[in-house]
C-alpha cells in the first residue's frame, strides 16, 4: 500500500472472519478494523483496535455507538437516513466542526461494468444514489445541520474481483468531488480484491495503481487517505479445514464417506461442489464415486464427489484449503457446536485459539427456568 499511496489504510473486513485472534492479530500488524455493526465495534475495540484506528460502516448502527465512535475518532461512514439525522443531531451537541463524516456512494457500476455485481442492473444496495440526487441531497443536509463530509465510501464486491469495477468506483468518487467542491480526508475503495499468488488474479500493486490513476487528477495522495478494506483477500488462503472420516458404506454405486466436518462449516449457502483439499490415508486409488459427506442431518449435507481418489476409511483426514472467508463467521450452531481453532505460530508451534464449543458455551447466557 505504501508505495503506491503513502499514508494508505488497510482495514481488515471484520465480517469476513471474526475469530477473535485474527481480529487481534490485526492491530500490531497495522491493519485497522472495518466494522458493520455495534456488536463488531464492540468486538474490536475489545481485541485492541483503538477506535481512531476502526472504520464504522454500514446502514444499522445504533444513535449510542455512531455517538460513541464520533467521540472516538473513529471513521464513520454514513448509510441510512436515520443516520443522516442522527449525526446532525449529535452536531448540534457539540462544538461547531467536530462532526465529520464520510458517505457511502451509491453508484450504477452496472452501467460501466455490466454483468460485474451479483445484482446487476437492479443496482447495488448500499449508500446514497449518485444519479438519482439522494448522494447530493444527503452532503445538503449534513452541510445544512453542521457535519462535515470528509470521507467517501466506495465498496462493491464484484463476481470477477476484476480491476474494472474499482475503475467505474474511483471515476465515481472523481466525479463526486469535482461537482460537490469536496476536500476529503480519506476515500474508501471498499475491499472486494483477491488474496494469495494466483497469476491470474490482478496483484495489489495492480489494483491500487489502477485505483490511484483515474484518482489522481482530482485527489492529492499528501491530503487524502486511501483505504482499502479487504476481507477474503487477507484470511481465505492462511485457513484450513481438518474434518476426520466416520464411516464409509456404499450406497448403489457410490460410497458415501460420512465425516467430522459439515457443509454448514464451509458453505452455508449450499452452493458449492468442490473445494481444494488433501487427503491423509493410505488407500489405494479407486474408480468408486465417494460422496464425502457431513455430521448434520441434511441429506443434502454432501460437500463434493472424489472420483478416482484413495478410498477413504475410518480415521482418514480430508482437509479443506483456503477456507477462511465467509465461513467461521457463518458457522450455525447446529446439532454440533463450534469447532476447535489452532493458529501456526512463526516458530510452526500450534496454539489453541478457540477450544471445541461444548453444551456450557451454547448455555452461557441463557436462562431455562420456568418460574
Ligand atoms: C463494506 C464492505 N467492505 C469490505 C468487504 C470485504 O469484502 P471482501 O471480503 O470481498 O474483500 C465487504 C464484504 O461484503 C463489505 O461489505
Amino acid at each position: 500500500m505504501a508505495d503506491v499511496w503513502p499514508g494508505g489504510i488497510v482495514s481488515y473486513s471484520v465480517k469476513t472472519n471474526s475469530l477473535p485472534w485474527v481480529v487481534a492479530w490485526m492491530e500490531p500488524a497495522g491493519v485497522w478494523a472495518e466494522v458493520v455493526s455495534d456488536d463488531e465495534y464492540e468486538l474490536a475495540t475489545a481485541l485492541g483496535h483503538t477506535p481512531e484506528r476502526i472504520v464504522f460502516n454500514g446502514p444499522v448502527k445504533s444513535r449510542a455507538a455512531l455517538a460513541r465512535a464520533i467521540d472516538g475518532g473513529s471513521l464513520i461512514n454514513l448509510d441510512s437516513q436515520r443516520e443522516l439525522r442522527w449525526a446532525t443531531e449529535l452536531a448540534a451537541e457539540r462544538p461547531a466542526g467536530s462532526v465529520k463524516v464520510g458517505v457511502r456512494v451509491n453508484w450504477n457500476v452496472d452501467a460501466e461494468c455490466p454483468g460485474a455485481t451479483a445484482s446487476g442492473p437492479d443496482g447495488l444496495r448500499f449508500g446514497f444514489h449518485v444519479e438519482g440526487g439522494d448522494l447530493t441531497e444527503a452532503l445538503q443536509y449534513l452541510a445544512a445541520g453542521g457535519v462535515e463530509v470528509v470521507g467517501l465510501h466506495l465498496h462493491v464486491t464484484s463476481l470477477s474481483r476484476g480491476i474494472d469495477v474499482y475503475r467505474s468506483a474511483a471515476r465515481t468518487a472523481v466525479g463526486v468531488i469535482r461537482d460537490h467542491a469536496l476536500r476529503l480526508d480519506y476515500l474508501d475503495i471498499g475491499g472486494g480484491f483477491f488474496g494469495g499468488d494466483n497469476p491470474d488474479f490482478p496483484t495489489p500493486t495492480q489494483y491500487l495503481t489502477a485505483i490511484r490513476d483515474v484518482l489522481v487528477d482530482a485527489v492529492d495522495p499528501a491530503v487524502t487517505r486511501l483505504i482499502i478494506e479487504p476481507g477474503a483477500a487477507l484470511i481465505a488462503v492462511p485457513v484450513d479445514f481438518h474434518t476426520s472420516v466416520i464411516d464409509a458404506k456404499q450406497v448403489q454405486d457410490h460410497v458415501i464417506v460420512v465425516t467430522d466436518g459439515s457443509r454448514t462449516n464451509l458453505d452455508t449457502f449450499f452452493r458449492k461442489t468442490g473445494y481444494a483439499h488433501d487427503l491423509i490415508t493410505a488407500g489405494e486409488p479407486t474408480a468408486t464415486p465417494q460422496v464425502i459427506s457431513g455430521f448434520t442431518c441434511l441429506d443434502n449435507d454432501r460437500l463434493m464427489t472424489l472420483v478416482d481418489a484413495p478410498r477413504l476409511r475410518e480415521g482418514d483426514q480430508v482437509i479443506y484449503l483456503r477456507v477462511g472467508s465467509y465461513t467461521m463467521a457463518f458457522n450455525p450452531l447446529f446439532i454440533n457446536y463450534l469447532p476447535a481453532v489452532y493458529a501456526r505460530r512463526d516458530d510452526g508451534r500450534l496454539q489453541l485459539v478457540r477450544r471445541r464449543w461444548t453444551a456450557a458455551d451454547y448455555l452461557a447466557g441463557n436462562d431455562w427456568s420456568l418460574s
